[in-house]
């Protein structure tokens, strides 16, 4: 396979330099993202939502026979990060779902795929089961247009025939570790589906299989604030230089985009080091019991029965101290601000409209599990994120959102 895709590589710029100028673009290619919050069956319980697709990360080892289960749960897409994929050519957007905790690219749960003179079925049944959604349809071999003019050829998709789960959006861009395609395919249980970004790295698009990822703090329920970069990190997005730390050995985290941190409150430290994983999907950031334990104590926070949150009186918001997380030989801090969802937004978790509830939350288990915390999108609104698949490191830097007070 990789041989003959190398040669073809070869011609296709031997004929490129000969013939008319056809430029390959490998520099970084940065796509909107935008999230949405499904409020219109009125107030989410996003801490709910949250767990069950914990629960289906914490379980991904028990895979059953004809498609794995675990991963991400998509429930009624309530909050989604939703990316424009042109597929075929002529190509047909799809919405997809950009997740970092799975890693099928996949369509057909809402916009049927249409089949163009690209499409190629490979006959191959494919399923995926996620937490509480899944697809079940097949493999086929298509042309991907991400943005203006960043095309991916011959990049195999699942077409589903059934899906559950999924509302008002197509599908999955899976861009997690290719290893979380492995047992998807009915017949090939052990084969692995290359992702976009192996693809775009094989193709010669990117010269990197390097994604970075930014997000900013945001008081509206819709909005297209985020950045998906594919083959390096987009610099006017962050601040300050990248620091990076390897992916963590330690199981289950180690399957995804899984790393080792220790936390401290101020300067307390109320979670030694330990391995959890880094998540786009999940709202809120959580932390083992037993250092949810020690930060409910310091805050003073109590556990509100609307929102599931911690609630806080704004005396002890005024007492806050910033929330530390120690990566690799950096320290990234979660200011107070940074540590309370924003205001403007509390109706939409249930909650009431000048109560201040603090987003991180328990994660149910106590340290050791192998998988003691997810440091979710409202971590990721405050730090730049980069995933560097070649050299199996994760890496952050601050933004110049760090220390905003949006909330
Ligand atoms: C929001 O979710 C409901 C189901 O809870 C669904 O019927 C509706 O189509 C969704 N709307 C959007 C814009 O996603
Ligand atoms: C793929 O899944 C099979 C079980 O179906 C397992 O034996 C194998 O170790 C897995 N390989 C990888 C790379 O995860
Ligand atoms: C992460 O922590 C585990 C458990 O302490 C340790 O074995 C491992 O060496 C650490 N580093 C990495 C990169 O996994």
């Amino acid at each position: 396979m990789f041989p003959a895709a190398s040669l073809l590589t070869i011609i296709f710029l031997a004929l490129s330099i000969a013939g008319s100028p056809v430029e390959i673009d490998n520099s970084p290619i940065t796509l909107p993202i935008a999230r949405r919050l499904n409020v219109s069956d009125g107030p989410i319980n996003l801490l709910q939502q949250d767990k069950a697709r914990l629960t289906a990360f914490k379980d991904n080892s028990f895979s059953t026979q004809g498609g794995r289960t675990g991963s991400t749960p998509v429930t009624n897409a309530a909050v989604t990060y939703l990316i424009e994929v042109g597929i075929g050519s002529p190509a047909t957007t799809y919405n997809l779902i950009v997740d970092t905790g799975s890693s099928n690219t996949w369509v057909g749960a809402n916009t049927k795929y249409v089949k163009t003179k690209t499409s190629v079925d490979t006959g191959e049944p494919v399923a995926v089961t996620y937490g509480s959604g899944s697809f079940s349809g097949t493999e086929y071999i298509d042309t991907i247009t991400l943005g203006s003019g960043l095309t991916i050829a011959a990049q195999s998709i699942g077409v589903a025939s059934t899906s559950t789960g999924f509302t008002d959006v197509d599908g999955i861009l899976g861009i997690g570790p290719v290893d979380l395609t492995n047992d998807t395919l009915i017949n090939e249980p052990t084969k692995t589906i290359p992702t976009v970004t192996d693809n775009l790295y094989s193709q010669g698009t990117i010269s990197q299989k390097v994604v970075g990822i930014s997000f900013e703090p945001t008081t509206s329920k819709t909005v297209t604030n985020g950045g998906l970069t594919f083959g390096g990190t987009d610099a006017t997005k962050y601040t300050g230089s990248i620091g990076y730390t390897p992916i963590t050995t330690t199981y289950p985290s180690s399957t995804y985009w899984g790393i080792n941190q220790s936390i401290s409150y101020g300067s307390t430290t109320i979670m030694s080091s330990t391995a959890g994983i880094v998540d786009t999907g999940t709202t809120f950031v959580y932390i083992a019991s037993d250092a949810y334990a020690k930060y409910q104590s310091a805050t003073g926070g109590t556990p509100d029965t609307a929102t599931g949150l911690l609630l806080i009186s704004s005396s002890q918001y005024k007492a806050l101290k910033n929330l530390n997380f120690h990566i690799g030989s950096e320290t990234y801090a979660l200011t107070p601000n940074a540590q309370i969802w924003p205001r403007s937004l509390n109706s939409y978790v249930g909650g009431s409209s000048n109560a201040i509830y603090l987003m991180v939350s328990d994660i149910g288990t106590p340290s050791g599990s192998g998988f003691d915390f997810v440091n979710g999108y409202t971590f990721l609104e405050r730090f730049y994120f980069v995933f560097d698949a070649a050299n199996s490191r994760v890496g952050f830097a601050e933004t110049s959102y760090t220390g905003a007070t949006t909330n």
